[in-house]
This record gives structure tokens, C-alpha cells and sequence, in this order.
């Protein structure tokens, strides 16, 4: 694949039905807004000229309940933009809180999905919590920027159930928030910008944030799209289908109609507006109330808060006696909703949003771009939206007795209605645009890409992890480090054979004492570090930690009996706290006194205790799990990133790179090694270089043509021998 020009924007959404048209949305509480807007962004940001590609990954939906199109693993949305569909916990559909467990998996499916493709996007975009957990790690991985919008917030969302007398216990276990908040706090932590609709979002809202950092944060209003909402025309060639499902319920239908478009959340506080609506008698006498709000079979099968909502409708235009001037059709498709608005225009009516808050309020805009006036709750979206465009008025949601006044006064004043109409249609092109909105989208995402190119930490400027196809494996102490000038050379040449060869570490050492001798030797952050000899993996500059391989070593590790069985030992000695790890019991050897390894692992046998024991330079003894080792650790990622072992060089010079030597890896003994790697001499693919230290490394580079075309020794030779 060439190098591309353009940017490759990867845009994450994990939870919800995402699909490129008939989005069904309200048709559960995941699929409404942010879906929307995802889809609509990756259809528009790829016709900006500087973005090449755009990929919109969601969680992949395998259920019989469902349409087909959730289960396949791409769909194009148009040329260069794709949603792709990433294998997540089970197959079935799964409301977000249900999600938090398969985060990880969904990480690895994306490496992995990555892989194959061959190449790195330049920004990683999360979209709400759970997408942001999966960028933020995902960033760090392959050290891309990430984006991060949360959509909504937990904090804010806590605060409010707390208001609403929700035990922190309930608030815990409906609604999972801990982990919410945490992965929020993470990814704004991680995030090189932050995405938000209005002002208020980024100074009521993520101010709540421990990582709160407002100069990350860009002010970019949703957007509208223009096409599909226009003010009606003169005349319609043919009736619009929605015509039938309100008629049959106004007596007069040339009055002005007050329109609400929304979910039936108790939050959307449609219950005022027909209050409101009932209470003033001159206003349902003047105009006529329509009320779309989702979609329904039978009232009583719907979630709590719908069936409130819908039956306090009821009750309200039954005890005011609103017959004939309220409507509140059953059924509506999306296709429906830019001729309702239209409808509203036609009779000089108004937009009503009472809603409790309203964070954005995308329907404000849709009714704008068709020409209709909106009345408003005075709070975040509307708030910006009337400044900008001043088409209408704001109300307080919570004063029923004034919302009806402004009502009428907005659906009285014939010249007013059209200096709304006409500043809302202006307001809605120039600021409110796709193109506008791309625009700004794509200049935030250039500055943090640049930014993220000239500070990057590790060899090259490239997400080697997903480009490479061949890794160099190094052991640190005597092997990597010793020399200084061959150390200098060995990554020179690292750096310059480009984004095909990755950089590995496979040390004894814990992460902190790596951490310092890399830094006390000038070495650049490894794309891949594998710690503790082998018991645990970490990768790229922010040294991500792989969670599924601690998950795979910790099997049978008993560490309070594995330390008490070594008691009965003469010759082992504990090492300090800094020889210890979560997975990893190290001792040095009295050699005089130590029994040999093979006694140590018969006396842990015979306590019923199964571990890896692995000496070193005769000096030190380390006890990890059975699953772990330098050697499977290396495979464990091997096969995990699709490099095949015959495709990692390892280099090493003691005991514990003995097991990441053999077998099919192009095995390096640098010239310095300890004599107990002599045993290995004669093998296959274990090349024992002259050269010392580093130097035996790019001897043994050499000797494969490792960064070239690549000689393995020829198997016919294995057989003979
Ligand atoms: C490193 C570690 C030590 C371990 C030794 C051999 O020196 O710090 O704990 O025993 O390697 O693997
Ligand atoms: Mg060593």
C-alpha cells in the first residue's frame, strides 16, 4: 500500500445500531443522536480534501432480532469512508452498560483489523465513554493522537440521578457509572482535543473532570443536513405520506402547529408543553399541537419513561379536552421528519423543545433549516443556537404558565414569524453547514497531528506496531547494552530500515529498572516491551500493558505457596522489592548450597505447585507462571499481532533468553554470552555471533539479512543433522 497523502481519520462508536441509511433510531436508548451524527460525519469529513480516508468502527451485531446489515464487517458509506464492524463480548446485541467487560477484546479485534490493513490512521477519535476507553488505548498502542467527544457525561448524569433521590448503589448497578467516569477521566487524559457542542458543555460539564484542560477543548456545533431539511415547497408534487397520521386527528389542520419532535424521555418534558398548551385558551384555540415521539406498538410493552410520558399525554389532552387539537401519531419513519417540520412552516407555527436541559438539540437545527421558528428551553444548544441565529425564543421548561404565553405570542406575530424564519434559514447555512463544521474539524485534527509527529517518542514517526512485519528482539543487560558505539549503530540502522521493522525488549528487569537504564543509555522507547522476564507485555511509548496476556499467565500462579515451598531450599535467597513483580518470585543462588534447577522444579511438584523456573548466569532464579517466559511472551504477541516467530529476531546472551532463542525465531548469541548458552550451539536458526554486545546483534542482523530479504538456514539441513 503507498504512503498516503491525505489523512486517515478513524472515528470509534462502539455501542448502538450503526448503519449507513434507515438508521433506526429511538428504536433503543443506544441508537439516537451520536449515531447520527458518527454516520454523517464520516460520510462528510471524507469530502474534505485533505482527509483520505475515514473509517467509522462500531461493535459488530450477530442477532436474529436484528437487520443482517450489523453483522457485516464493512459497509461503504461512500468512496474512501467505511463503517467497519469489529467483533466484541458475544455476538448478540448488547446495551452499552453491558459492554464494559469486552472493551479490551474490542481493542485487540481493531489491532488486528489494523494488521491487515497494513497501515495506521493518523487520529483515533472516541466517541462517548466506551469508545473513548478503546481510543485511548489504541492510542497509546500505536502513539496516535486521540480525539474525544463524550456525547454525554457521567458525572453530570450522577448528579442528576442523585437529584432524583437514585441510591449511589442503584445509580452503580443500573447504570455502571464508576467505570463510565473513570474511562471518561482516561480518555480526556489521553485526548490531544476534545470535541464539544456548546459552551456550557465544556464549562458546566467536563469542568466537573479531574482532567479538565479547557484550552483542549474545541467549541464544534453539530451540524445539519442541508439537503434533506429545506423550507417546503410552494406546492407538493404529492402529499407527504405523514399528512395521514395527523389529519385524522385535528379538527382544523390550517391552524399553526406547534411541532415537538423527540424521544418520549421524561426529560424531554413533553408533559409541559401539553399543559401548557391546555391551560391557555386562547392558544388551542389558535393553534394546533403535534407531537412526534418515537415510535410505539402497544403503550404498556414500552420502558418505564416511554409509557409515562405517553400516558401523562393522554391524560393531559383528555382532562383539558384538547380533542381535535392535539395529534400524537403512532408511527412515523425518518424519512417522515423534514416534511413535518415543512407542514409546520406551511401553517406559520413554531419548533417547541421544553426539554429539562438540552446539551445540543440537533431537531432545533433541522426545524431552522427548514424555516421554522423555535421556542426553546433557555439552556446549552438553544442558548447558542438563538444567539447565532436568532429564530426564535427561549423558555424556562419549569414556568408552564409562561411557556404558554410565548407560545402564543410566537404563533401571533405574523412579522415577527418571518424575520425568525428567514434569521433561522441564514443562521442555520452559515454556521450550522457539514462543510463548516468539517472544516473546523479537520484544522483541530491537522494541529494535533502535527503535534503529535514532532513529539513522537519512539524510533520513527510511524505506528510501526500495525506496519511492521518483522520485529528485533532485544535481551538489555550484556546484550543490548554494554557498548556504546555498537549500541549507537544498532539503532541507526533500526531507524533507517524504515516502518517494516519493529523494535522489541524482552529484559529480566522490572518496568521501573527498564524505565531507567533506557533512559540512562539513550534508548528510544521499544515498540514492544516485554518485562519480568516475560511476565507481562507492554507497548508503544505510553507502554500500554497487554491485559489479555496477564489474564492467559495468570492460570495456576500461587504465589504465597510458591514462596513458602522455596523456604524449604537452602542456597535461594529472596531479592529485593525491586527483583519482585505481580507474576515473577526472583531469587539470587548461593551456588555452593542451591539445588539444581531441576530439583527445584521436583520439591514445587511434589507441594503440588506448578511454575516456570528459569536460571540465569548461575546467579539468579526466577519463578513465574507456567505460561510465562521471555519466549512466551514473545509468541504469545506473535501471534496475537499476526508476526510469525520466524519473523522476530532475538537476541540475548544468558539463561532466561534461552526459551525466546529456539525454536522457529532467528536466534543471536552476541559474543559476551554466559557459558550456559553454550548447549544451544549447533542448533537451528541460533546464530552465535563473534561481535559483543550490540555489536553481536548487528552481526547477527547481518548474518540473517534480517533487514533485507531475510536467509533463514535451509531445512534440509535441520533433517540431515
Ligand atoms: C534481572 C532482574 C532479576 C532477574 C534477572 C534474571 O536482573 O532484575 O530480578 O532475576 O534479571 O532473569
Ligand atoms: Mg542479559
Amino acid at each position: 500500500m503507498p504512503e498516503s497523502q491525505g489523512r486517515y481519520i478513524m472515528l470509534l462508536s462502539v455501542h448502538g445500531r450503526v448503519r449507513g441509511c434507515d438508521m433506526e433510531l429511538g428504536a433503543d436508548p443506544d441508537t439516537g443522536g451520536q449515531i447520527t451524527y458518527v454516520v454523517e460525519l464520516a460520510r462528510d469529513l471524507i469530502k474534505h480534501p485533505d482527509v483520505e480516508r475515514v473509517d467509522l468502527v462500531t461493535r459488530r451485531i450477530v442477532d436474529s432480532r436484528f437487520d443482517p446489515a450489523y453483522a457485516e464487517p464493512i459497509e461503504e458509506l461512500a468512496p474512501g469512508s467505511q463503517i467497519v464492524r469489529i467483533d466484541c463480548g458475544p455476538k448478540r446485541y448488547l446495551a452499552k452498560e453491558s459492554l464494559w467487560p469486552h472493551l479490551d477484546s474490542f481493542a485487540d479485534n481493531l489491532v488486528f483489523y489494523l494488521r491487515q490493513q497494513g497501515h495506521a490512521p493518523d487520529l483515533i477519535h472516541g466517541h462517548y465513554a466506551d469508545a473513548g476507553y478503546v481510543a485511548a488505548r489504541l492510542a497509546g498502542l500505536l502513539d496516535v493522537p486521540m480525539a474525544f467527544t463524550g456525547h454525554s457525561l457521567g458525572r453530570v448524569k450522577r448528579e442528576r440521578l442523585r437529584e432524583h433521590g437514585y441510591s449511589d448503589e442503584k445509580i452503580e448497578k443500573q447504570y455502571r457509572i464508576t467505570r463510565r467516569i473513570e474511562a471518561e477521566e482516561h480518555a480526556l487524559d489521553n485526548a490531544s482535543f476534545v470535541v464539544t457542542s456548546t459552551h456550557q458543555e465544556v464549562e458546566e460539564q467536563y469542568a466537573l473532570y479531574d482532567n479538565y484542560q479547557p484550552k483542549r477543548m474545541f467549541v464544534i456545533p453539530p451540524a445539519v443536513d442541508l439537503s434533506r431539511f429545506t423550507p417546503p415547497p410552494r406546492r407538493w408534487q404529492k402529499r407527504p405520506a405523514i399528512f395521514d397520521a395527523i389529519t385524522p386527528f385535528l379538527a382544523d389542520c390550517g391552524k399553526p402547529m406547534i411541532l415537538a419532535v423527540s424521544r418520549p424521555d421524561p426529560r424531554k418534558n413533553i408533559t409541559a408543553l401539553v399543559e401548557a398548551f391546555g391551560k391557555n385558551k386562547a392558544l388551542n384555540e389558535a393553534a394546533n399541537l403535534v407531537i412526534v415521539a418515537g415510535n410505539r406498538e402497544d403503550i404498556n410493552t414500552l420502558d418505564r419513561g416511554a409509557r409515562e410520558v405517553l400516558n401523562e399525554i393522554l391524560h393531559a389532552v383528555d382532562l383539558y379536552d384538547l380533542y381535535g387539537k392535539v395529534a400524537y401519531p403512532k408511527k412515523h419513519r425518518a424519512e417522515d421528519v423534514p416534511f413535518l417540520y415543512q407542514l409546520a412552516v406551511k401553517t406559520k407555527g413554531v419548533f417547541a423543545n421544553p426539554a429539562l436541559t438540552e446539551p445540543f438539540g440537533l431537531t432545533l437545527l433541522e426545524a431552522a433549516a427548514s424555516g421554522l421558528p423555535i421556542v426553546a428551553t433557555a439552556d446549552g444548544g438553544p442558548r447558542d443556537i438563538v444567539a447565532l441565529c436568532r429564530n426564535g425564543l427561549l423558555i424556562d421548561p419549569h414556568d408552564v404558565e409562561a411557556l404558554g404565553q410565548k407560545l402564543l405570542e410566537a404563533v401571533s406575530d405574523r412579522a415577527q414569524w418571518k424575520k425568525w424564519s428567514r434569521a433561522g434559514l441564514r443562521g442555520a447555512h452559515r454556521h450550522y453547514s457539514w462543510p463548516a463544521h468539517v472544516e473546523k474539524y479537520v484544522r483541530a485534527a491537522g494541529t494535533a497531528i502535527q503535534r503529535a509527529a514532532k513529539n513522537h517518542r519512539t524510533l520513527s514517526a510511524s505506528a510501526r506496531l500495525i506496519t511492521a512485519n518483522r520485529v528485533v528482539f532485544c535481551d538489555i543487560d550484556n546484550t543490548l547494552i554494554g557498548d556504546k558505539k555498537g549500541l549507537r549503530e544498532l539503532l541507526r540502522m533500526l531507524k533507517a530500515a524504515g516502518s517494516g521493522v519493529a523494535f522489541g525488549i524482552a529484559t529480566g528487569r522490572s518496568k521501573a529498572l527498564t524505565l531507567s537504564v533506557l533512559r540512562e543509555w539513550k534508548i528510544p522507547s521499544p515498540e514492544i516491551l516485554i518485562t519480568s522476564v516475560g511476565s507481562a507485555i507492554h507497548y508503544g511509548p505510553r507502554l500500554i500493558e497487554d491485559r489479555g496476556y496477564e489474564q492467559h499467565i495468570r492460570y495456576r500462579w500461587r504465589p504465597e505457596a510458591l514462596r513458602e515451598a522455596m523456604k524449604a531450599l537452602p542456597g535461594f535467597e529472596l531479592q529485593g522489592d525491586e527483583g519482585q513483580g505481580r507474576y515473577k518470585i526472583s531469587f539470587t543462588i548461593d551456588p555452593d548450597e542451591a539445588p539444581s534447577v531441576a530439583d527445584v522444579v521436583r520439591h514445587l511438584r511434589r507441594s503440588r505447585l506448578q511454575a516456570n523456573v528459569i536460571a540465569s548466569h548461575g546467579a539468579y532464579l526466577d519463578i513465574l507462571p507456567i505460561r510465562a517466559s521471555k519466549g512466551m511472551a514473545l509468541r504469545y504477541f506473535a501471534l496475537k499481532w499476526g508476526v510469525p516467530p520466524d519473523r522476530c529476531l532475538v537476541a540475548g546472551d544468558s539463561g532466561n533468553d534461552e526459551e525466546m532463542l529456539t525454536g522457529n525465531t532467528l536466534g543471536v548469541v552476541v559474543g559476551n554470552h554466559d557459558p550456559e548458552l553454550e548447549k544451544l550451539r549447533g542448533e537451528p536458526d541460533i546464530y552465535f555471533a563473534e561481535g559483543q554486545y550490540a555489536w553481536g546483534i548487528i552481526e547477527g542482523i547481518k548474518h540473517y539479512d534480517f533487514l533485507g530479504r531475510i536467509r533463514t538456514e535451509e531445512p534440509e539441513a535441520v533433517v540431515h543433522a
